[in-house]
């Protein structure tokens, strides 16, 4: 019986380091950004689909232009009070912060989500919305409505 144990623990070991270890490489990535990653990436975008769109303000801003922008600074859209007077601007180390707890990071915004929990979906996430916000997709649509 304890050697049954034993072997379960082991292998409950190995499979928790297989899941977790590239996991842990993914979030340190960053910059490179593999194919990968911006596939995944795109994937957990969809869940910020309910409320946005790269090119179009729906319930919260368009994302096309995000990365460099000041918080609160496309045109056309009403933002709360909290997210004018938050001071971030848009680069990969603001949004794992605010995309981990919207809701703490800028008390008050409209944004009503909880946020992103995994660092690897958020790193895959800010590593698709960094090249998703520059693609030609947003600069056709900057060109038809600048
Ligand atoms: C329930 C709707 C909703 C969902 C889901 C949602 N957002 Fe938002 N988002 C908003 C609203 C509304 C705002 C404007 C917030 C404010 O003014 O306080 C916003 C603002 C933002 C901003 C600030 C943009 C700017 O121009 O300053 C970023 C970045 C952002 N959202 C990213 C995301 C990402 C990435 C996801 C998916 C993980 C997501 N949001 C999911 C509604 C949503």
């Amino acid at each position: 019986m304890r050697q049954v144990l034993g072997t379960t623990m082991v292998l409950a070991l190995v499979v928790a380091s297989a899941v977790w270890l590239p996991a842990v490489r993914d979030a340190r990535a960053g910059d490179s950004a593999p194919a990968a990653d911006l596939a995944r990436g795109e994937e957990v975008y969809a869940r910020c689909a309910a409320c946005h769109s790269l090119t179009e303000n729906r319930t919260g801003p368009r994302h096309c232009g995000l990365f460099g922008r000041a918080a609160a600074s496309q045109p056309g859209f009403q933002y709360s009070k909290a997210m004018q007077r938050s001071g971030l601007v848009w680069d990969a180390a603001t949004l794992d912060r605010f995309l981990r707890a919207p809701l703490d990071v800028v008390p008050g915004t409209k944004m009503t989500y909880a946020g992103i929990s995994d660092p690897s979906d958020r790193a895959a996430l800010v590593a698709y919305l960094e090249v998703a916000s520059r693609s030609e997709a947003c600069t056709a649509a900057a060109q038809e409505s600048p």
